[in-house]
This record gives C-alpha cells, structure tokens and sequence, in this order.
C-alpha cells in the first residue's frame, strides 16, 4: 500500500489515515481531530500546533480512537485518571458517543479544566494526591463493563497518537527532520510516532533511518530524564514530583522503558527543564510566533535553544517542537 493509496487527502483530521488504524471505520467518534498545522519558522526550526485541536490539545486523537473502540466493544462507561487535558478529551468524546464517562484528578488540577470535564456531562473524581492516586481510586471504583482509557493500559490511545507520526511524514513530504522534541509526560505521543516509524518503514514509507526523538520533561517531574542520564533502560518513580505543567506531571510512566527504548533507536536524547524557564519560554515563544503555546509546549521551546547552546542539535539540523495543547486552558 503507497501513501496515495492509504492516505485518504478528502478527509481534514487524522481519520484521513483509518487504512492504518485498527477500529472499524464505522464506529469512528470524531470532531474533527488532528491534521493540525505545521508552522515553518525558518532556520529549521518547525512547531507543530495541536492547540487547535477541538479541546485544545492532542489528547484529542488518542481519546477519538479509544472511544471509537470502546463503543465498537460495547463499553457502558469510560474511565481514566489524567493530569488534566486527557480528562477534558474523554469527556469531550465520551458525551458526543452518548457514553457516560468518570474522569479522577488531582485536586489541584486548574479549576477551568474540571468545570469544561462537568460541562461535557463526566462525573469528575478530586483526589488528594497526583495522577497514581488518581488511578488508584479509579481502580478501587471500577465496575464490570467500564473501559479503563488509562495511558497505555488499552492499545487505541496510541492509535490516535501515531498519527502524529503519519502527519509528520505527510507534512515534511517523506524527507523526515533530524530531530522531534516532545514534551514526555506518559510517553504516549513519543511512543506512537515511534510506532507510526515503524508501521511506515514496514510499508516500504521510509527507509530505517529515525529523526532522533528526544523527550523533554519537567525538571520538577523527570523520571525518564533520570533514567536516561544513569544509562538506564526503565524509570524509577519520582518522588514528589512538582511542576504547573500539568500535561508533565506523570511520576511513574508505565510505557517510561518504551521512550527510552524510542531514544535509544533513534540516537535521541532527554532533557529537563526548570519551573520558571519553561513558563517564560511558553510566553516568549507566544509572543514570538503568533501559536498559543502551552507551558508543556514552553519546556519544548526552551529545549530546542538549550540543545543548540550544547551542541546536541547542529545548524543544519530541522528541528520539530511539538506544542501539544492550548496555552488558553491553563488561564
Ligand atoms: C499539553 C500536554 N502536553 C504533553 C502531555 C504529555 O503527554 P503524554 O502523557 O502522552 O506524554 C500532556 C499530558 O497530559 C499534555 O496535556
């Protein structure tokens, strides 16, 4: 199968790539979600704007698929602990399915994500503790038929994430850039991209030559940055992790060993940023180009400059940033 033949150019959102994807066509829940802009900023530097997404922010794709499925399975609710933008996703997608949807947080999670989930119709779950001990009370409540969207505990979030993968290819017309910075909270866009290589190299897309995936955390909540540091092949869990970049506030990544994997492959590296620096870089790049950064979006920002000062990245070098949400939803 060629690229013109499975990627269907009519459809504007990742759906436009279903010949790739496991749910049956049919049973697609969507609004809208994915092929997102691609901004050239000259001297290589490329961002990648998934603040348009119809919630705001790329969780969009992982949770369109995954409801997708769940009602092709028959789900008779939908539950997942998050950091904060998946939960406004599901509750999103969970009311446009008809399913009822049950989302836990921390209780310091922004007050505007939590009222936009109860807009969306989700029972919204406070717990006094981060995203662990948001999954662990939803393990405690589960019923019999509920489908759990946990991060990389169903297999069509990342479904929804490998478009990413199939975008990039798509966008730069098969020549790949040398280097993709993500903001690596969970792992799961890393590890989907990661897939969507793989899928494509498979198909006879590219050859095995990978842009270097570097993961970009918070220095507040850095397990995989840890690890990779320590020549590690999986992450220990972070012990009180800290960061007002919600999206990055993950302290034990179940798929951590899989991103590691991804930038060992791929001769990439991981890179934490301080509070206050990627804060001001999600404002400065905001400033600078128009797109509205997410602090998430803001670590990635300040990684790119970091990782030319020293060297990892070279001039010549095209370099991807992804900004994976909307500054908007953090305000
Ligand atoms: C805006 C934003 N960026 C990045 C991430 C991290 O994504 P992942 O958990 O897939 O690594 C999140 C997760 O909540 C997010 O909301």
């Amino acid at each position: 199968m060629s690229p013109d033949e499975a990627i269907d150019t009519s459809v504007d959102s990742m759906w436009r790539y279903s010949a790739v994807e496991a749910v049956p066509f049919d049973s697609r829940v969507s609004l809208g979600e994915g092929w997102t802009p691609l901004h050239d900023l000259g001297n290589g530097v490329f961002v990648k704007d998934e603040s348009v997404n119809p919630t705001g922010s790329f969780k969009d794709r992982g949770m369109s698929m995954a409801v997708s499925a769940a009602v092709a399975l028959g789900a008779e609710r939908l539950v997942a602990p998050s950091a904060g933008n998946a939960a406004v996703a599901l509750s999103a997608y969970g009311r446009e399915a008809g399913v009822p949807v049950l989302v836990a947080m921390p209780q310091d999670t922004p007050q505007a994500i939590i009222d936009r989930c109860r807009e969306f119709g989700a029972d919204v779950a406070l717990v006094d503790g981060d995203i662990s001990v948001a999954g662990k009370h939803l393990a405690a409540n589960r019923g019999a038929l509920d489908f759990d969207v946990s991060t990389l505990k169903e297999p069509y979030r990342v479904e929804g994430k490998k478009t990413m993968g199939y975008e990039v290819f798509e966008q730069f017309n098969g020549d790949m850039p040398e280097v993709i910075l993500y903001p690596t909270g969970g792992g799961t866009g890393l590890v989907g991209m990661w897939k969507a290589f793989d899928e494509m190299e498979r198909l006879g897309w590219i050859d095995s030559h990978r842009p270097r995936m570097v993961s970009v955390q918070a220095a507040g909540c850095a397990p995989i940055v840890k690890a990779y540091e320590q020549g590690d092949d999986d992450i220990e869990a972070w012990p009180n992790p800290m960061t007002a970049a919600w999206g990055l506030r993950v302290p034990s990544p179940i798929g951590g060993f899989l991103c590691l994997r991804a930038i060992a492959e791929t001769g990439g590296s991981a890179i934490g940023i301080a509070e206050d620096e990627l804060h001001a870089a999600a404002l400065q790049a905001s400033e600078q180009t128009g797109i509205d950064f997410c602090p998430e979006g803001g670590a990635v920002w300040r990684a790119n400059e970091l990782l030319r000062e020293n060297g990892t990245i070279s001039d010549g070098d095209r370099v991807l940033l992804w900004n994976t949400g909307a500054g908007e939803s953090y305000r």
